[in-house]
């Protein structure tokens, strides 16, 4: 029987509460497969829960067991009372942290329309309808993590400045990742960038489209990143993979959420090139939220198959998993944040419930 080490990093906000629905549906998937499929899950504590205990936000201990699993599945960091730290002490310092150390530099960020939540997008039902789109965003390079950076006085005035760079070896990777990504799918890669403007997306349009010569098959266009921005809400279909760094990524993934009905649908693969992926919810910790029972855990869920899938090379679990969520969707159960009329308002850990009894 396989058994696999799961590290669980939790986290701040409503972290703990949607992990705990993860868990609930891991659970149910070794009880599923009883005898072939076993999960062995070691918590740790990383962003602001960390730095309370350790005065660190990301311990060095929090680290090994990371690197010892085979997945990482992390909830969410952050909380406003955090807010006055020195950036170094800073809860999203351990996510960056911990994305560096793990060197998870390929963000898969899937953004599938279900036919059940055309309601609860705040866009037309008939732009969005079959939409499905996975944008491959850069995470460990970009301005992000460029040097210098700072908030100093130059010629007598304070000035706050971070660099943008890429590195030729970075986007290269990133780009093979996006590629085979295509060729899985429907074969159309749209690289985003901001060459008519930056040096470091130039190199980026040109490193992507040297790299695309290895996939014939793939059809690839360039977009710079205000017209994405645009394209996105005003005909997402026309997307199937995009590729594109660290910030355009960051920001255009929460556009894209808005097209599923809310942040809290989308789930993140974050890979290296070793089996170790880390698994998490694209949305953050919402403190505002947080012990309530309100949180929408889905995008946790489904970042638990991503999980099986892309870690585990369990993909017929995962597809269960998918297709448990996509059967309480359609009975009519929503979190609160997706609910619409003629839909049943469940909390978080109903919701997670539901999905078990799916399975
Ligand atoms: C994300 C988040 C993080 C990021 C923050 C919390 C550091 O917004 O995962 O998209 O900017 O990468
Ligand atoms: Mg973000």
């Amino acid at each position: 029987m396989a058994v696999y080490k799961i590290a669980l990093l939790p986290g701040d906000g409503v972290g703990p509460e949607i992990i705990d629905e993860g868990v609930k549906v891991l659970k149910a998937v070794e009880q599923k497969y009883k005898g072939e499929i076993s999960f062995e899950f070691e918590k740790a504590l990383i962003g602001g829960c960390a730095y309370d205990v350790y005065k660190t936000p990301l311990p060095q201990s929090t680290i090994d067991l990371a690197k010892n699993a085979d997945a990482v599945y992390l909830g969410a960091v952050g909380d406003w009372k955090y807010d006055a730290l020195p950036p170094e002490l800073r809860p999203e310092k351990a996510l960056l942290g911990i994305r560096k150390e793990l060197n998870l530099f390929a963000n898969l960020r899937p953004a599938i329309v279900f036919d059940e939540l055309l309601e609860s997008s705040t866009l037309k039902p008939e732009v969005i309808k079959g939409a499905d789109i996975m944008v491959v965003r850069e995470l460990t390079g970009d301005v992000y993590f460029g040097e210098p950076r700072g908030i100093d006085t130059i010629n007598g005035k304070r000035a706050g400045y971070n660099n943008m760079i890429y590195f030729e070896h970075e986007i290269e990777r990133i780009a093979h990742v996006a590629f085979k990504t295509a060729m899985k799918r429907n074969k159309k890669l749209c690289s985003v960038d901001k060459a008519n403007v930056l040096d470091c997306s130039r190199l980026w349009r040109e490193i992507i489209t040297y790299v695309s010569k290895q996939y014939p098959e793939v059809e690839l266009t360039h977009m710079y990143v205000d017209n994405a921005a645009m394209q996105l809400i005003r005909n997402p279909k026309q997307f199937d993979v995009i590729v594109t760094g660290n910030i355009f990524g960051d920001i255009l993934s929460d556009e894209a959420s808005m097209l599923t009905g809310s942040l809290g649908m989308l789930p993140s693969a974050s890979l290296s090139d070793t089996k170790t992926g880390m698994y998490e919810p694209i949305h953050g910790s919402a403190p505002d939220i947080k012990g309530q029972n309100i949180a929408n855990p889905i995008a946790t869920i489904l970042s638990a198959a991503m999980m099986l899938r892309y870690s585990l090379s369990l993909d017929k679990a995962a597809g269960d998993i998918e297709n448990a969520v996509r059967a309480v969707l359609k009975e009519g159960f929503r979190t609160k944040d997706i609910a619409s009329e003629n839909t049943v308002v469940t909390s978080t850990s109903k919701m997670g419930n539901l999905i078990v009894t799916k399975l």
